[in-house]
């Protein structure tokens, strides 16, 4: 496919460049197949092909149908010689030998599962997570598996939502980033090769912004919203040639997705230029039902198909009931054309109709040595240190005995976070399997879990636990979610520790050691109590197959850690959302507020200012978004601007000097930050434009430079045009979304 050699260069320009060449490279040869294959189709057949099923597990079944032309596309078949069985029905015995399609969530891994896609945002390195994606394509497609439902991009604010963890986090540049290099290593340099498997950016559009971050739940947001904030990612992802889409689950201001024209149509299609398939996700199309949106199934197919829905993910009535309704006129068989032209065309260029079948004998790819060193690098990259008081990590020699603790230090299943179908836990390697193995000669490890799983309320363990503690010179405490507590439909209302996890951080902290405490989590848990009672906090979210030798390798020394929060830490659940990239109100924090307990009894009514805040969590966040320490310090210098007047056409080179001011070799996330100071519409206080991955020798200095086109200032106005807007704006460099030095610039016309 031309469009990918054009990926490189465009991934890191993404996601405000137009790097769409869709329509110019539409290959003749294949739309000339395409129609002719269509034009020998009836129209039961072309609406087989509109039908995912999901395997029912009995071949002989699924063959009845597959050979009458029903199925076009079969999700969770992971046999090889099962996968050549069905393909071989529907290729040699079909009527038209058109080639299923099969899929599978391969969320972050297949087999070798990397960190959960949140863990991976919190790298800021693209190159992770589009070698993540990789590995799991070859893993994936050596089982015969062509088509995955990822990469999952829903901004997401709210920490409750389970999903969270699917996705990268609250940013809308980080997650078009990230999103558009898990595009490109999932479908590689061409989709025709083997190895490639057909991304499908989801959900879309506006699923992480749930009411109440309740899963399904509506969402209510405005067109203006939803292009500054919510589409830039998948219009990233369809840049970046992503082959297919799925429709969301909500409703948005009383639209379902799966029903929602103006998305599916007007902006993927018109706006965009996208030329692959739309997939509803699962049974969505029938959900309109209960929503409220659809009287039964024909009324639920008829508005799905006409809203530019090309596939049926499940729920059959597009298949039961799509015949009728094209008799009756409701839907034109152009539409069912289009859609399945549609389909036809990610078939041919998937090379399906040439390379049906998957090699059943070929070698296993599977956990191959330099899957796991790609896994490794990535939880290595992701793990953030949130806090390291008179730097206890990393652990210096004079440790000679650690008390291993906590219910996630040898929780090989729960590590690999959500999403896991396939990951095998018994080659998942734990912290306290990779701290004896690769440790075991310079410490003496004593392991006391305490708790067995994290919402054990068991607190007999505890006093063991502490018991090894007193032992040891240093406690590192493994906490945080088991794997089943994020993810789909597993929200929560409560972010603290579960279960004892908050006793077992106190009882640990009395002992007067060290606490260092590693959490591994879906989601950013509301920890400032433990925080404040540990010497240090590693977060790890859920990270996978080689977490533990990633953690091991952080907590001596060996490596050094780097990532930054993607997503904002609150205090207190009742803070959510809590973002930074939030609007001004009329009345702004001080940050000098007057909390809960120093406000005195029967204080007038304004006498605390009026300005908006929690009065028991105040305004700022635990941790703000972009957050992350290093074993080594940074020092940033002055920020030069090549111009402070610029036109709209003009790029603006940033440049400042790093300077690693510490005792070790480390890597800063240099974070670049704007504000439009006074819009047509408000905008956000700070929006991340720029990041880079610096690394940095003790004492090393180099100037790094920025270089952001005035035209990426460019968001949807009053008018809803998408402009940039002449005027005053400030310019941050700094190491998080809440540091740094503002300088300004000036756009004109
Ligand atoms: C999820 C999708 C997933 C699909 C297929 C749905 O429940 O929302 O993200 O891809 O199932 O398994």
């Amino acid at each position: 496919m031309k469009t990918t050699k054009f990926l490189s260069a465009c991934l890191l320009l993404l996601p405000f460049m137009s790097c769409t060449q869709v329509s110019d490279t539409k290959d003749k040869a294949v739309e000339n197949k395409v129609d002719k294959l269509l034009s020998k189709m009836t129209l039961e057949e072309k609406i087989g092909q509109m039908n995912q099923i999901s395997s029912f597990g009995n071949i002989e079944e699924m063959s009845v149908l597959i050979k009458k032309g029903e199925i076009g596309s079969i999700l969770n078949e992971i046999d090889p010689v099962r996968v050549n069985a069905l393909q071989r029905v529907a290729v040699e015995e079909s009527r038209l030998g058109i080639p299923l399609l099969i899929a599978r969530d391969v969320i972050h891994g297949f087999k070798t599962i990397f960190p959960i896609p949140l863990g991976q945002a919190a790298t800021f390195d693209p190159s992770v997570a589009e070698e993540g994606a990789r590995v799991a394509a070859v893993e994936a497609s050596s089982v015969g598996i062509r088509w995955t439902f990822a990469p999952m991009i829903d901004i997401a604010r709210d920490p409750r939502w389970g999903r969270i963890a699917e996705g990268c986090g609250e940013d809308t540049y980080l997650t078009s980033v990230m999103g558009a290099a898990m595009v490109k290593g999932f479908q590689g340099d061409s989709l025709s090769s083997p190895s490639s498997i057909a991304a499908c950016p989801k959900h879309f559009v506006g699923y992480g912004a749930a009411e109440g971050g309740l899963d399904y739940n509506s969402t209510f947001i405005p067109e203006r919203r939803l292009r500054n904030v919510y589409l830039p990612p998948f219009e990233a992802a369809a840049n970046a040639g992503a082959a297919t889409f799925m429709t969301s689950f909500n409703d948005n201001d009383g639209i379902p997705a799966t029903g929602n024209g103006f998305i599916l149509k007007d902006v993927l299609r018109k706006e965009w230029g996208f030329e692959g398939i739309v997939v509803t996700d699962w049974a969505s199309a029938k959900e309109m039902i209960p929503h409220g949106f659809a009287a039964d199934d024909k009324e639920a197919a008829l508005k799905a198909v006409n809203a530019g829905v090309d596939m049926e993910m499940v729920s059959y009535t597009f298949v039961n009931k799509l015949p009728e309704l094209v008799k009756e006129g409701k839907v034109k068989e152009e539409t069912i054309n289009e859609a399945v032209r549609n389909i036809l065309r990610i078939k041919y260029r998937l090379g399906l109709f040439d390379h049906p079948y998957v090699d059943e004998k070929k070698p296993s790819v599977m956990y191959a040595d330099a899957h796991l060193a790609a896994a490794k690098r990535a939880a290595v990259e992701s793990a953030i240190l949130l806090k390291n008081d008179k730097r206890v990590l990393p652990l210096k020699e004079t440790v000679r005995t650690v008390a291993v603790v906590g219910p996630l230090a040898d929780a090989p299943y729960e590590q690999m976070g959500t999403w896991v179908f396939d990951g095998d836990k018994t080659h998942t390697k734990t912290p306290l399997a990779a701290i004896k193995e690769m440790y075991g000669d310079k410490v003496q490890v004593i392991f006391e879990p305490g708790l067995a799983y994290s919402r054990d309320h068991t607190t007999s363990g505890i006093s063991k636990a502490v018991a090894a503690a007193a032992r040891a010179d240093v406690i590192l405490a493994f906490v945080g979610e088991e794997s089943i507590l994020s993810g789909e439909a597993h929200c929560l209302a409560d972010l603290n520790l579960q279960g004892a996890q908050s006793e077992l951080i106190a009882a640990l902290a009395k002992t007067g050691k060290p606490v260092v405490t590693v959490v591994m989590a879906g989601r950013p848990l509301t920890i400032g109590k433990e925080a404040d009672l540990s010497a240090a906090v590693l977060y790890s979210f859920h990270p996978g197959t080689m977490g533990g030798p990633a953690i091991a390798d952080i907590l001596f020394g060996k490596e050094v850690p780097s990532g930054k929060t993607p997503v904002t830490f609150p205090k207190m659940v009742g803070q959510i959302p809590a973002y930074y990239s939030h609007n001004n109100s009329g009345r702004p924090a001080m940050r000098n507020e007057t909390l809960l307990k120093d406000i005195p009894v029967e204080a007038g009514q304004t006498s605390l200012g009026c300005t908006s805040f929690y009065m028991d969590a105040g305004f700022d966040p635990l941790y703000p978004f972009g957050y992350g320490l290093s074993y080594t310090t940074f020092k940033y210098g002055d920020v030069k601007l090549s111009a402070d007047e610029l036109k709209k056409n003009d790029v603006l080179i940033v440049t400042f000097d790093l300077e690693n001011t510490g005792d070790y070799e480390g890597t800063e996330v240099a974070q670049l930050y704007v504000r439009d100071k006074v819009g047509s519409v408000t905008r956000p206080v700070k929006e991340l434009k720029r990041f880079t991955r610096v690394t940095l020798k003790p004492g090393e200095k180099k100037t790094v430079t920025f270089e952001l086109p005035v035209s990426e200032l460019a968001f949807y106005n009053i008018n809803m045009e998408k402009v940039v807007e002449p005027g005053d704006f400030g310019l941050w460099v700094a190491t998080d979304s809440q540091s740094g030095n503002e300088v300004s610039f000036k756009v004109v016309d």
